[in-house]
């Protein structure tokens, strides 16, 4: 089963902007979120195989302040996501989730529990770390 991704500035996003001015971004940018609770970026992943994930989230923070988001999937199995200082906002690491996805469209929701809002957020990758529980259709 081959890795899935999307951009985050293909994805949905609720009060947040693309933008494209810290270098090492992979697609056409990044998504910077408002600096508030309740930002979010919400990716559509679309799994062949339904069961256990690694989400990888690929970010940047120039700042030494965590900013941490809640992950669910379509709305449920809420989980926190760490997302610490990088030293830049041209250096990009990734922090991994586990998730349980079913087999067709996933839509993951990254959403901002601090004031600080998200950090710069590039791109969501999936990748089958379990058994597959069914197949897509
Ligand atoms: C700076 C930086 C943005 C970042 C923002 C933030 O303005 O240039 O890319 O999103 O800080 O703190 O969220």
């Amino acid at each position: 089963v081959p890795a899935l991704e999307q951009e985050a500035e293909n994805a949905s996003i609720g009060q947040g902007v693309v933008e494209s001015n810290h270098a090492g971004f992979s697609g056409t940018g990044f998504v910077n979120y408002n600096n508030v609770a309740g930002s979010y970026v919400e990716y559509t992943i679309n799994a062949e195989a339904g069961g256990e994930h690694d989400l990888t989230f690929r970010y940047a923070n120039g700042t030494t302040v965590d900013r941490p988001v809640s992950v669910t999937v379509d709305g449920a199995s809420a989980q926190t996501v760490s997302f610490p200082g990088t030293g830049a906002w041209t250096t990009w690491q990734t922090r991994t989730a586990k998730v349980t996805l079913k087999a067709g469209p996933n839509k993951i929701r990254a959403t901002a529990t601090t004031a600080n809002g998200g950090p710069n957020a590039d791109k969501l990758t999936a990748v089958l770390v379990g058994p597959p529980d069914n197949e897509a259709p």
